[in-house]
């Protein structure tokens, strides 16, 4: 059975979703490894609370972003992980490191990919006036919240909505949408061809998500 590492950096709430699927047998694969790059790290807890191995490894403690990687590197491979999963993790991994992990180094950012990349995101989207955002899980490249996409999941922006409002409201999708992206992938029904993603999975056309309802 594959091995996560999972790599935070604060609440860890991502985390929890992927602790909660396991647990429910919804994830086909086991934490390995939970790894903060903060020392007190809230989702800390969660990874003692739920009996799971955890490291702190702190950039600061490193000389350069090449060693700290390594520590990264180091820390994933001796627990026996195959893929590593990023879940609110606040630094900018070496390309090298995305390299040496693709296609096993997956991410979810809150807001639907290629739009609105990098920190800061649901401010943008309000300023922009989209009615429809969402989050998306995608295998790491090394260029800022790129890769190809797995999973998407579509949230409308409400009247009203501050970037709390809003990011409380994607959050609730990103606990749906990160465990079901990474079950197919440790499933092993998302390939990647030429850096887009097929995945094996049936074809739901659903109803269209439609911001304001008519
Ligand atoms: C999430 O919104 C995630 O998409 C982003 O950082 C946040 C982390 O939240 N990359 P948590 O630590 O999982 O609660």
């Amino acid at each position: 059975m594959t091995r996560l590492a999972v790599f935070i950096s604060g609440r860890g709430s991502n985390l929890q979703a992927l602790i909660d699927a396991r647990a429910r047998g919804e994830l086909a694969g086991e934490i390995g490894v939970v790894v903060s790059s903060r020392t007190g790290a809230p989702g800390l807890e969660r990874a003692q609370e739920a009996g799971l191995r955890h490291r702190v490894v702190d950039a600061a403690d490193y000389a350069s972003r090449e060693d700290f990687d390594a520590e990264l590197d180091n820390v994933a491979n001796q627990a026996g992980c195959g893929l590593i999963c990023l879940a609110g993790f606040m630094r900018i991994l070496t390309p090298g490191f995305a390299d040496a992990w693709r296609n096993r180094l997956v991410n979810i950012h809150p807001a639907l990919l290629p739009a609105f990349p990098g920190t800061a995101c649901h401010r943008r989207v309000l300023e922009s006036g989209v009615m429809i955002t969402g989050c998306t899980v995608h295998f790491v490249r090394p260029a800022l919240d790129a890769g190809p996409i797995i999973a998407q999941a579509a949230v409308p922006v409400l009247p009203g909505d501050d970037e709390r409002s809003l990011a409380d409201r994607v959050l609730v999708a990103e606990h749906r949408l990160y465990p079901m992206a990474l079950n197919l992938v440790l499933q092993g029904r998302v390939r990647v061809i030429g850096e887009r993603v097929v995945v094996d999975a049936p074809v739901r056309p659903g109803d269209m998500l439609v911001n304001p309802a008519p």
